[in-house]
């Protein structure tokens, strides 16, 4: 069986708000519902980033990529329909960390994919204690200063891709998800996950961001940059 094409793609929020004619009334109305730029930005940047993936993962003509609707469901995990509410046949993920927004987008309703990007930062080990499982706390114990910001980001990265496959999110205690990052060079490196079933995950770091993506379904997957 040919490998699952996941697209995904890392794009900059950009200071202004020219996206915002992107979008439709609705959604236009909603951006101007959110009282933090910052946030309102990021969801209308992730809008616009997530309907273009959809649309060139499903060859769509102008006209129909402009009509795509992204919804959520109840738990808030992103999918994308028609106006009439017919669901199109698409899996989707978004991330926003850093200044930055991350997709991630499969050819087939209703499966478990799971994005997410994270800034490297000084990160208290305290904080992580309730986070990390006892298998992943002493490798990142014994690293110091930027290796360990480096390791604990994509853990921390890893873990959220995964919950966000499975829908629930921080729902779900993350120590649950034990993960290794993997070694590799400067690209998507596969990463161990211990998943309770199938599925596998990968890590890529890109300047100061660590970007993770999940994908729990059966077969190989294989990413290509949207
Ligand atoms: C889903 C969750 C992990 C997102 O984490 P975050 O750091 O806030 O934000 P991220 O930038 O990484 O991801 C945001 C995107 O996740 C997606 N998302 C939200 N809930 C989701 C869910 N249950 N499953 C999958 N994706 C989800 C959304 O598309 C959102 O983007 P949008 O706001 O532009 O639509 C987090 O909000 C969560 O755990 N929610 C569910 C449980 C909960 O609310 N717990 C209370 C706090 S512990």
């Amino acid at each position: 069986m040919a490998p699952t094409r996941i697209l995904w793609i890392l794009r900059p929020i950009p200071q202004g708000d020219a996206l915002e004619r992107r979008l439709g009334c609705a959604e236009r109305k909603r951006a101007r519902g959110f009282g933090s730029t910052r946030r309102r930005r990021e969801w209308v940047c992730a809008r616009v980033t997530a309907r273009d993936l959809v649309a060139r993962l499903l060859s769509l003509p102008p006209a129909r990529a402009r009509a795509v609707v992204l919804d959520a469901t109840r738990s808030g995990a992103p999918f994308a329909r028609e106006r009439s509410g017919r669901r199109l046949p698409v899996s989707l993920s978004i991330a926003h960390g850093g200044g930055w927004v991350a997709c991630a987008a499969a050819k087939g309703a209703g499966l478990r994919l799971g994005v997410d990007v994270e800034p490297v930062a000084p990160r208290r080990l305290a904080v992580f204690r309730r986070v990390l499982s006892p298998a992943e706390l002493p490798a990142v114990a014994r690293a110091r200063g930027r290796a360990r910001d480096v390791r604990l980001t994509r853990l921390w990265c890893l873990k959220e891709a995964v919950l966000k496959a499975r829908s629930t999110g921080f729902a779900v205690d993350p120590r649950t998800v034990v993960a290794s990052p993997g070694r590799g060079g400067p690209g998507w490196r596969r990463a161990a996950v211990r998943l309770r079933g199938r599925g596998r995950a990968w890590c890529l770091r890109r300047g100061v961001l660590v970007v993770a993506l999940a994908w729990l379904e059966e077969g190989e997957a294989e990413l290509v940059q949207g």
